[in-house]
């Protein structure tokens, strides 16, 4: 066996070593061994794959094996191990361990494959665990959500547009709107494990392996449902890790609005939530002051997913075709990113279960007559009057009222009649907000019946979700 001159994996054809400064920049291990339970994984599976293609020994299989568990052992226990090292990446911590353990039996098992192959997989084998982590953390919000929805249930509220009331719905047709929204991240999230599940191993550097490795078998053994069908590709591409960040980034932009909605809600303007201590914080000067930081946290903190999407997409771009190190610019951003989203989504879960409902407040903003004034315009259609004019009509006559500084039920029906002639009575009485609710009953509408229905459906459906694997 040649001498080595040092434990480098490529020191070979060098005459100098490298720069000191360049040397640690090009450095990954501080962030890529997150990567190491995976690394590890594909390794055992490589070795069997190697050992069926003739190039391992059983017993190298075995020594292999055991030496990969006590890698995987002392790096759980002994994370100095880690910080002290010097390997350049995870792929090189491993194998210089592997040599430590092993000798010259540990420089096997990189036969017939590349870091570009093994870092993909390694990737798509995190990519799969995060969607994992953050889909239980947005079952959790939804439920909450539901929960929120089902115990205010009954409760009106001043629906608005362009943040001006509009029409009178549920609290609980709101609240619902925010766990359709995250229901659609949760079928995002789901699609962006798809993307993940397919095993690049047998690629090589780029242009596949030369020894009889049984890519199929790998991809079984690691878990992965197909391999990828494209060598070239497969080194080149990080939409998978796309996916999961636009699926993330959908998330906190979701967060984002119900963070916003929350805080305005619990401005002294609006006052229809009471925020809970747990996820408030007070001033350092203003004895009297609550704020509401969990959400504007929330809020804020969505910037930093969304940036680290444009990030990858902005390294992405116009790089040719295959592996080039510019994808290891690809990681630590989405790891952050990660570990940011579930974070932010157990915070959510909490400052949303633990928030109370002012009744009196939603009720009076909710009781405005000018609210139901499209109810007031739509009896009118009902009496045979075509829409426009009774929408002109109902103009005047809350015109008149704001001109008499009176709520426009209390005008009386000679001054209404004046207006025009083809008022009755039933126009002052129909239009009160329960009825305006409820005569909103088609699917998806805010009356009480269909938000029951709507809350059962998504029931249904997230029921359906999580028995998904
Ligand atoms: N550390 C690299 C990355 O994160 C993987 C190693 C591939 N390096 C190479 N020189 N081919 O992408």
């Amino acid at each position: 066996m040649a001498e080595r001159k040092d434990d480098r994996l490529w020191g070979g054809r060098f005459e100098r070593a490298p720069n000191e400064l360049f040397d640690a920049f090009q450095n990954s291990f501080a962030f890529d061994c997150r990567f190491l339970p995976y690394e590890i994984a594909v390794d055992r599976a490589w070795a069997q794959a190697l050992q069926r293609a003739g190039i391992l020994t059983e017993g190298e299989v075995t020594q292999t094996l055991a030496a990969l568990d006590k890698i995987a052992q002392r790096a759980e226990r002994d994370p100095m191990w880690l910080a002290d090292s010097a390997a350049e990446d995870v792929h090189h911590f491993i194998e210089k361990a592997l040599v430590e353990e092993l000798g010259p039996v540990g420089w096997k098992l990189h036969t017939g494959r590349s870091r570009n192959e093994l870092v993909a997989t390694d990737f798509r084998l995190f990519i799969k665990d995060a969607v994992a982590d953050s889909r239980d953390s947005l079952i959790a919000l939804i439920h909450t959500c539901l929960e929120q929805a089902k115990s205010n249930l009954g409760l009106p509220m001043a629906g608005m547009t362009h943040m001006q009331h509009a029409q009178p719905i549920l609290l609980s047709h709101f609240l619902l709107a925010h766990a359709e929204a995250f229901s659609r991240d949760l079928a995002r999230l789901q699609s962006a494990a798809v993307s993940a599940d397919a095993c690049p191993m047998g690629s090589g550097a780029l242009a596949g392996c030369s020894f009889a490795i049984d890519r199929n078998a790998i991809a079984r053994d690691l878990g992965f449902s197909r391999i990828t069908p494209n060598s070239l590709d497969a080194v080149s591409d990080r939409d998978f890790a796309l996916d999961y960040l636009f699926a993330i980034s959908g998330i906190a932009t979701h967060l984002s609005r119900l963070a916003e909605d929350f805080v305005l809600f619990a401005s002294q303007e609006f006052s229809y939530v009471i925020l809970p201590d747990e996820y408030s914080t007070g001033s350092s000067l203003m004895p009297q002051k609550k704020n509401p930081d969990s959400w504007e946290l929330l809020r804020g903190k969505t910037g930093r997913i969304t940036a680290a999407l444009f990030s990858l997409f902005t390294t992405l771009k116009g790089l040719p075709t295959s592996y080039q190190r510019d994808l290891q610019e690809d990681k630590e951003a989405l790891f952050a990113a990660h570990d940011q989203i579930n974070q932010m989504l157990i915070v959510a879960t909490g400052a949303l279960g633990k928030s109370k409902c002012r009744e009196d407040r939603l009720r009076a903003a909710a009781g405005n007559p000018a609210l139901v004034a499209t109810d007031a315009a739509d009896y009118l259609v009902r009496r045979g009057i075509p829409f426009r004019q009774a929408h002109d009509l109902v103009g005047k006559v809350l015109r008149e009222a704001e001109q008499q500084g009176v709520p426009w039920p209390q005008l009386s029906l000679q001054e209404l009649q004046k207006l025009s002639p083809q008022i009755d009575k039933g126009f002052l009485e129909s239009p009160s907000i329960e009825n305006a609710i409820n005569s909103k009953n088609v699917p998806g509408g805010t009356a009480e019946n269909s938000v029951r229905a709507a809350i059962a459906q998504l029931e249904q459906k997230l029921a359906q979700l999580e028995k998904q694997p």
